[in-house]
């Protein structure tokens, strides 16, 4: 393993749309005291800015946009942007207010997973992240934790569940009909596994969690399992951001 500083520790949390990794991440970090690292809320905020700022243009124009203007545009964005993390979570900020169900609407779901497709894109948000998690113990969730971003990770976990649960749960969240639901995360799933750079996948040397036919404190109390074998008992934090 590469040697890192001593505060250091990271725990990846992957996996597709639905499959628990935002609750499990939360426990768990909860739980830990560690921070927790959204990554997908970054993709999320930057489709929201470009649909919030440029109504009238779909998102897509900013594959057309020259390498240049789109680097002009990520500077934008995220000078635009306040992010608060916690135990609880990664909050972004905008204007002055949180982004919660902003992140989360029907044209953010539509968009996100073409906005980050983009090789630029993924960039700008991997060094993002890497500079969060500098000498922190994170629980970071998202499609390429463990692969890509945190190849060094002390544990490694991707999270799985039957098609069926995972548009069931949405459902639930989000209030749209079945089919809804069914389609954007089918569509979601298909551009994420495809993709060319960073696709979702098991990362190597992670244990992965079927949670089909678990609750989240289940899949919980696992984790925990496997951290005390693999690393012993981690000691907890009290650092803030
Ligand atoms: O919560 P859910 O799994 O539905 O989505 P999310 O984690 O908020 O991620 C939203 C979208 O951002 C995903 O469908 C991916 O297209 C993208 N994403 C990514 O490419 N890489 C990540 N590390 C996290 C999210």
């Amino acid at each position: 393993m590469k040697e890192k500083s001593q505060k250091e520790l990271i725990i990846t949390i992957d996996g597709p749309a639905g499959s628990g990794k935002t609750t499990t991440a939360k426990i768990l970090a909860e739980r830990l005291n560690f921070f927790l690292l959204e990554s997908g809320k970054f993709y999320r905020f930057i489709t929201y800015w470009l649909l919030t700022n440029f109504p009238k243009r779909a998102p897509n124009f900013f594959f057309q946009e020259k390498e240049e203007n789109q680097k002009k545009l990520l500077e934008e964005i995220f000078k635009s942007l306040q992010i608060k993390c916690s135990i609880t979570g990664t909050e972004l900020w905008y204007q002055n207010r949180e982004l919660k169900e902003e992140l989360r609407s029907v044209e953010v779901e539509k968009f996100v997973s073409r906005i980050a497709s983009q090789k630029i894109v993924r960039e700008w948000v991997n060094n993002f992240l890497r500079f969060l998690a500098k000498g922190k113990k994170i629980v970071a969730e998202g499609r390429d934790m463990g692969s890509v971003v945190f190849p060094n990770a002390d544990l490694k976990i991707f999270l799985t569940a039957k098609e069926e649960i995972r548009t069931q749960r949405r459902h639930l969240e989000q209030g749209l009909s079945k089919e809804k639901v069914q389609e954007l995360l089918k569509k979601r799933d298909e551009l994420d596994s495809k993709r060319e750079i960073a696709p979702l996948q098991i990362p190597e040397g992670a244990y992965i969690i079927d949670n089909t036919d678990k609750s989240p404190t289940e899949v919980v109390n696992l984790i925990q399992k496997i951290i005390e074998e693999k690393i012993g008992k981690i000691g907890l934090t009290d650092e803030k951001w």
